[in-house]
């Protein structure tokens, strides 16, 4: 890498991505035609590329393919020996009664893996698995995960993941809202040396859905609750299927998965992609933001509950031929040289993770990092939060070793791959700034009348026609709510990001953060209205107020306050809301404080005022208190805030 000023440059080996700006801009449409021509196996090429009827749009329309067949048929002599999933388990020792044996580890070929997934697809369909189906996912970071994903893939049925550390009822609203009738699950799982007990979570969240069969995978060998009815084993089933299965060819607009994310209210939104225009984005955005090679191994180490995980962490890898690396446990678990003894151990190429875990990697110094040889690392990415320069360096001088391009990659579960960020080829790279749209998007920062910002003015960051293949296409059953989130600040042609944003004199962008009641709590998207919702469950609540506020390593993280019906000990009550949110969300929501508050700022109107509250946290001027209805409480709240 070459510095120029606070810019840098990347290496002339890099440089090949030059002309796909120029030829992008002149005409995106066509450009992603290109795209989907080199790097999707279609069974029938599509018969008009872009068709929009806002805020609706298609594309490849009238294509066929099935994705699975891109990702095993189309290379399937060269690639069969090759390692397409590479898996660590959390255990540094697996114990002996491991189900599997005594491995520390698991190697799965294409051909494996091609072969797991048919037996896998096999089995379904005998179960009554159809095209457009709806299967529930609700498993760990193991190699099943990916199985059971392709193999839904494969029959043409609707995957909707859920993260394995969602908590019962969180994944009770998602399989009631996909009206999902099989339930795919494990005995456990380890996590920071603990046994993670999911069947009994699963077994909770099925109740009073429609899920009839739940396919259990063991991994901890941990004893479980057991329904003779319902339960059947993930072994069992596959044992006697033979391993080929006939691809279901899928139109491109046909529904491929549905990945539920959290919004400004407090019911999740489940984001609906499609077949054609994401396999294409996924594909082409792998290839030229990470660079493939035959010989990388990459490790996305987001979890595949989120869509970074199936994008990155599944699709996109294993679309362009390559080998994927996933990990079970914490990356600090035993000790918090883990992460560097895997990049060491598998000689990882690229590393693609969030700022919460460069920071927490930073916090524990550089001596650990020195101890691994981690030269394999040709390129590094970051995502799903705003990265500072502190981080930036960081991860740039100690982990790529200065030589290595960081991409800073901007995108959402609703744009299913990435949209902006620098090229590795290209550059330039400018810490806290995630770079330029990718070739063939076009993007604006629009302030509140629509109008375009000038240079460093921040604004609202919006997407326009023809937006990118891979944007998602609805809100589950919830039209309504896809035009109001989305197509109604500027209309229904331009797609609103909820970000706010700005651009530096070389059209760089920096993300500013969410300008919805979204939080980022260590790269996870979090609702507030979310977190209220759960709280405002517990009987002795009145009411109660979440902001999110500047956490040095998780970014963001909530804070709560609460009026309650009348007054209760603190340490009676803290633990119970503590519960009440492990329970109607999961441990990843829990707050870094509860403040029990007589009454929370409001406007003579009733409307509380979020936007005080989280001043008194970022240091900023707390404004007009004039307005409101009871001024006096903004000075009783902020006492018991100042430390
Ligand atoms: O606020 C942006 C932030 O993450 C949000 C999307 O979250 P989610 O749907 O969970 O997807 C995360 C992984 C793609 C965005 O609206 N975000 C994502 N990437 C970046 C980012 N903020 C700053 N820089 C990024 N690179």
């Amino acid at each position: 890498m070459i510095r120029k000023g606070n810019l840098y440059y990347p290496t002339k080996e890099f440089q090949k991505a030059a002309q796909l700006y120029d030829k992008a801009a002149e005409n995106p449409i066509k450009f992603w035609e290109d795209l989907a021509n080199k790097g999707i196996l279609w069974r029938k090429k599509w018969q008009k590329t872009f068709v929009h009827k806002p805020p609706y749009f298609k594309w490849f329309l009238g294509g066929k393919l099935n994705i699975t067949e891109t990702i095993f048929e189309s290379n399937l002599v060269a690639l069969k020996n090759k390692v397409a999933l590479i898996w660590e388990p959390e255990p540094l020792t697996e114990s002996p009664e491991y189900p599997r044996g005594k491995e520390k580890s698991r190697k799965i070929t294409y051909g494996e893996l091609f072969s797991a997934v048919c037996r896998f697809a096999n089995a379904l369909k005998k179960l009554g698995v159809k095209k457009g189906d709806r299967v529930g996912i609700y498993l760990p970071m193991i190699p099943e995960v990916v199985i059971a994903m392709l193999a839904c893939a494969r029959i043409g049925a609707i995957h909707c993941v859920v993260f394995s550390a969602f908590s019962p009822q969180a994944l009770k609203a998602r399989l009631e809202d996909t009206g999902a009738k099989i339930l795919i699950t494990a005995d456990g799982y380890f996590r920071r040396g603990q046994v993670i007990d999911l069947k009994t979570n699963a077994d909770e969240g099925v109740k009073k859905t429609k899920v009839k069969k739940i396919i259990i995978v063991k991994r901890a060998n941990n004893e479980i609750p057991w329904n003779k009815k319902t339960d059947i084993w993930y072994e069992s089933l596959v044992k006697n299927q033979t391993k080929s299965c006939p691809a279901q060819i899928m139109d491109s607009e046909d529904p491929f998965f549905i990945l539920y994310t959290s919004g400004s209210t407090g019911k999740p939104k489940g984001v609906l992609h499609t077949c054609g225009g994401y396999a294409v984005q996924t594909q082409a955005t792998g290839k030229w933001i990470f660079d493939f090679q035959p010989n990388d191994v990459f490790w996305c180490t987001a979890d595949v509950g989120w869509v970074t995980g199936h994008t990155y962490g599944v699709y996109s890898p294993l679309l362009n031929g390559i080998t994927s690396l996933m990990f079970e446990g914490a990356p600090d678990w035993p000790t918090p040289s883990r992460w560097c003894q895997i990049i060491e151990k598998y000689r990882v190429t690229i590393l693609y993770t969030a700022p919460t875990a460069i920071r927490m990697f930073a916090k524990y110094g550089e001596d650990f990092v020195k101890k691994h040889d981690l030269s394999s690392l040709r390129l590094l990415g970051s995502v799903g939060e705003p990265i500072d320069e502190t981080a930036w360096l960081w991860y740039f001088q100690n982990v790529g070793k200065s030589k290595c391009p960081i991409v800073d990659t901007w995108w959402q579960t609703e744009t299913g791959g990435i949209l902006i960020t620098s090229l590795p080829g290209l550059g330039p790279f400018r810490p806290s700034y995630t770079g330029l749209p990718f070739p063939g998007i076009k993007t604006d920062i629009l302030d509140d009348r629509g109008r375009s910002c000038p240079v460093n003015k921040k604004g609202n960051l919006v997407i326009l026609p023809p937006f990118s293949p891979g944007l998602f296409r609805g809100i589950y059953k919830n039209p309504k709510k896809y035009r109001e989130t989305y197509w109604s600040q500027y209309g229904s042609k331009i797609y609103f990001t909820s970000d706010g944003a700005l651009r530096d004199k070389q059209d760089l962008i920096r993300i500013i953060g969410r300008v919805d009641d979204v939080i980022k709590v260590a790269g996870h998207r979090l609702s507030t209205g979310e977190l209220e919702n759960a709280v405002n469950k517990h009987s002795s609540v009145s009411e109660c107020a979440v902001v999110g506020i500047p956490d040095k390593i998780k970014g963001e993280v909530p804070v709560i306050f609460i009026v309650l019906k009348k007054t209760q000990p603190e340490e009676k009550i803290k633990p119970e809301i503590i519960g009440q949110i492990k329970k109607e969300i999961g441990p990843i929501a829990l707050p870094k404080e509860i403040y029990l508050v007589e009454d929370l700022p409001k406007t003579r109107s009733g409307k509380i005022m979020r936007r005080i509250l989280k001043r008194l946290f970022t240091g900023e001027e707390l404004g007009d208190l004039s307005t409101l209805s009871n001024p006096e409480i903004v000075e009783k709240i902020k006492k018991m805030t100042t430390p």
